[in-house]
């Protein structure tokens, strides 16, 4: 009996031993050296941080970061970061590694050698935020051949471009990414315009989930912009010199979230609001800096709507009682809005006819707008606020 207790301590401590000595095996690269590494607990897997710290291409190249020369084994990176390392043009090619993220953010870097990235075949999300790429010849992304396959960058599935100097792209320019990449973003770039050989460059990638446009300064969407990207669930036009909402909308199929913030529309009316998206379920329309009226059947198209946020528009006096309303066989339809924020406007008074049903609301914010007291809002203080209690008592008495 005792001597199977003490075996069995015995093999429990060979077990812990052994873990030991292979768990040290898994040798860190040089990299650690210089920069901040966490491992992962479950896994070899390490990540690693060098946000600041001064390095060059050259020293990040060296074979040594990436192959231990002794074993030829090679190390164990699952992410990189070298945001703000002073890095400059991106030359030559980065050298091979399981690496799923890397992150080059803020490097003064302008343009980037033909197939750089090719041997980065397990990288899914590559940002390339605030540097100062003005143009990006086709053969950037160009991965490595495969049969069947236009030199793919096989598993790039997050591409962010946002605050460069981008103001065209080559239409074919995502040529290799293009069946795999599902978040694109472009935002404050200097586009102005999109042109034909954007609209095509961005037309090709299949699988297109999310994109954003925010801050690139353009005012129209080309014509059936949204007609090839099947799978576009996510817009965002915010910060752009929109006068009219583009009527181009309606040609999304699958289209769920919008940010349409920060655009100069003044009246928002039957004609210049919103066309029908049937699949939109979430808008945000804040900080329209000159937004004064939310006119009637403005928004009636948006049949599927869920969430608004409708929020920070210093000017916006008045949202007519019909903005939302649609008439369908001579009766009058609501969509099914769940959550309503429509805090910091300069509103007045809310039509109890703006909603279909206000109890079955899950989230309201109407704080900081110049409520009066009249007749009008009597609906507000009498069958509002009980409704307003139950969903948020604190935001409720805010009014009080
Ligand atoms: C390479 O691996 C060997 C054997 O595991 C180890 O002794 C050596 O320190 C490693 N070299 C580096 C640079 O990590
Ligand atoms: C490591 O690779 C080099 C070059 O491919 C080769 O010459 C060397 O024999 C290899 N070493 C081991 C330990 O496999
Ligand atoms: C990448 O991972 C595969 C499979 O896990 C492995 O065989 C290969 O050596 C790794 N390549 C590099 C460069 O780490
Ligand atoms: C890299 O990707 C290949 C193919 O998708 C996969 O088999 C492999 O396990 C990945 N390696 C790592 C280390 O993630
Ligand atoms: C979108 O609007 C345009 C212009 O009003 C119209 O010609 C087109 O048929 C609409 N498309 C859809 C899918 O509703
Ligand atoms: C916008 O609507 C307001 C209120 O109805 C009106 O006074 C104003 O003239 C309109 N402005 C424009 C540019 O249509
Ligand atoms: C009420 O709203 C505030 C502000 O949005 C939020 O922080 C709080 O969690 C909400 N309370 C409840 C009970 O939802």
């Amino acid at each position: 009996m005792n001597n199977l207790i003490i075996f069995n301590i015995i093999v429990v401590l060979f077990l812990i031993i052994n873990i030991k000595i292979i768990k040290c095996e898994i040798e860190e690269t040089p990299l650690c050296l210089k920069c901040s590494c966490t491992s992962d607990e479950n896994g070899p897997e390490v990540d690693i941080d060098c946000t600041d710290d001064m390095l060059t291409l050259e020293f990040i190249y060296d074979q040594r970061n990436w192959i231990n020369t002794t074993t030829n084994h090679t190390y164990y990176i699952s992410t990189l970061n070298l945001k703000s390392s002073d890095l400059g043009d991106l030359r030559g090619q980065f050298p091979e590694s399981n690496l799923t993220l890397l992150d080059f953010t803020d490097n003064l870097i302008r343009t980037i050698d033909d197939n750089y990235f090719a041997k980065l075949q397990n990288m899914s999300e590559l940002v390339l935020t605030r540097n100062e790429i003005d143009r990006l010849k086709p053969d950037a992304f160009k991965g490595l051949r495969m049969d069947g396959d236009n030199y793919p960058l096989r598993s790039l599935k997050i591409l962010k471009l946002n605050k460069n100097r981008l103001h065209t792209l080559h239409q074919d320019l995502f040529e290799h990414i293009e069946e795999r990449l599902e978040v694109l973003d472009l935002s404050d770039n200097p586009f102005k315009v999109l042109d034909q050989q954007t609209t095509i460059a961005i037309g090709g990638i299949i699988y297109l989930k999310e994109l954003y446009l925010g801050s690139t300064q353009i005012k129209k969407l080309p014509e059936h912009f949204l007609h090839t990207p099947k799978y576009l669930k996510v817009l965002d036009l915010s910060g752009n010199n929109f006068i009219e909402v583009p009527e181009t909308l309606n040609d999304s199929h699958v289209l769920e979230v919008l940010y349409f913030n920060n655009n100069p529309i003044v009246n928002l009316t039957k004609d210049s609001g919103f066309p029908s998206i049937s699949t939109l379920k979430v808008l945000h329309m804040c900080n329209m800096l000159e937004l004064q009226l939310i006119g009637e059947k403005s928004m009636n198209g948006l049949t599927s709507l869920e969430e608004v946020h409708i929020c920070n528009n210093n000017l916006l006096q008045e949202i007519d009682a019909g903005a939302f309303t649609r008439e369908e066989f001579e009766t009058e339809i609501w969509p099914p809005i769940k959550k309503l924020h429509l805090r910091d406007n300069k509103l007045t008074n809310l039509d109890r006819h703006l909603i279909l049903h206000w109890e079955n609301l899950n989230d309201l914010d109407l704080r900081f707008n110049p409520w009066t007291c009249e007749c009008e809002n009597e609906w507000m203080v009498d069958v509002l606020m009980p409704i307003y209690l139950n969903i948020n008592e604190t935001l409720a008495k805010t009014l009080q």
